[in-house]
């Protein structure tokens, strides 16, 4: 390894709203020097994800926010190139939280090993956390039947549309939403969702879900919340699952954000409406990218990659998560392999 200067993408300020160009600062660092038991992984690629907005509010969350002057928090793929670790070598390809840096210290036990065949952008996208939140909301939160009506809002996104797949999968009726017409028509067209939603040409989504889902919703994978929520409690069956993946828009809200109206809508359908983290599946993630990786191979689920060349496009970047610009998986490529 010859470099001795690395880029890091450092928290300057926190956010009111969207961040903007003061949220974030560049620095060149020293290439750190691994301690005892750590490795040095060189970062490839980083994962950019909705959930980083929230990490940057200072307030309680499943995480602790990302303090000023600190590293930007991301998942990652990157490649040992030196170890301290009697169980890591130098040359393993490895995912792990590595955040926006071009070379990251880590402890050997945080690290998750990746096959040296496996795409990166697989192992961010429906391989990595991405596939992990899809399978497990829907499998275990939203517990689809044959037959039932799922429908998906954020569908066309790195984790709506493979929501979606695994509800075809297992038999359902599966209906989209999402917020272009090229989107709503990959769904349709490559990916088999049974009907689409362009929320953002839709004036009333109420009778558009209405005509969507005429047997009424069985399954709500919502990754937007927001008004599009209510309109949904209103029309779900007896006995729905609402499985809250995120609330997308209102990641950015300077405002409080207003509770559903139609909540009783879950008392009168016995209905349950259930949150949940990915991370806490963690230890039966392997069984699921195993599953995940027998569909992909047998051709029933797909995933489309928006790549972004350059580490310090990240802070630019993130914000097309929430203008909805971004075609698929959103990934930064760090350094090329
Ligand atoms: N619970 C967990 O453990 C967990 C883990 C991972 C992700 N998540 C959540 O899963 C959701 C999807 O994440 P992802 O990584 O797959 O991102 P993504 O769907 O690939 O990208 C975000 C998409 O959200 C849509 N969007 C943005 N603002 C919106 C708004 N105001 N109203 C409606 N849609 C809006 C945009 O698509 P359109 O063009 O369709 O608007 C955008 O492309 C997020 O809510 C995220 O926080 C939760």
């Amino acid at each position: 390894m010859s470099e001795t200067k690395m880029m890091q993408i450092k928290l300057a300020e926190r956010p009111t709203g969207l961040p903007d160009d003061n949220t974030f600062e560049i620095a060149e660092v020293d290439v750190p020097t691994p301690g005892t038991d750590e490795v040095l992984v060189r970062v490839e690629m980083v994962s950019l994800d909705p959930a980083m907005r929230g990490w940057l509010d200072d307030r309680p969350s499943y995480l602790p926010p990302v303090g000023i002057g600190q590293v930007m928090r991301a998942l990652g793929v990157g490649t040992v190139v030196a170890s301290n670790h009697a169980d890591v070598a130098i040359g393993d390809r490895v995912a792990g939280g590595f955040g926006w840096q071009e070379y990251a210290p880590m402890m050997g036990k945080d690290l998750q090993p990746i096959p040296p065949s496996a795409p990166t952008e697989l192992a961010l996208g429906p391989l990595g956390m991405t596939g992990m939140t899809a399978y497990f909301g829907l499998l275990d939160v939203g517990e689809p039947k044959e037959g039932d009506t799922v429908l998906v809002s954020g569908a066309a996104g790195a984790v709506g549309s493979i929501v979606g797949q695994i509800a075809k999968i297992k038999g359902c009726r599966v209906v989209g939403i999402a917020g272009s017409d090229e989107k709503c028509a990959w769904l349709e067209k490559d990916l088999g969702f049974d009907a689409v939603i362009n929320y953002k040409t839709t004036e009333d989504m109420y009778k558009a879900v209405k005509e969507a889902c005429p047997k009424g919703v069985d399954v709500y994978f919502d990754n937007v919340g927001g008004p599009l929520l209510d309109v949904v409690l209103a029309q779900i069956n007896l006995g729905a699952r609402i499985a809250i993946c995120g609330a997308i828009s209102a990641y950015n809200a300077t405002d409080p954000v207003p509770g559903p109206a139609n909540y009783l809508s879950l008392l009168v359908n016995r209905g349950k409406m259930q949150g949940f983290i990915v991370f806490d599946y963690a230890p039966r993630y392997a069984a699921a990218v195993e599953e995940i990786s027998g569909w992909i191979a047998e051709g029933k689920i797909q995933a489309r990659y928006d790549v972004v060349e350059g580490l310090e496009n990240a802070p630019k970047a993130l914000l097309r998560l929430f203008d909805g610009s971004n075609s698929g998986k959103l990934l930064v490529r760090v350094a090329a392999v």
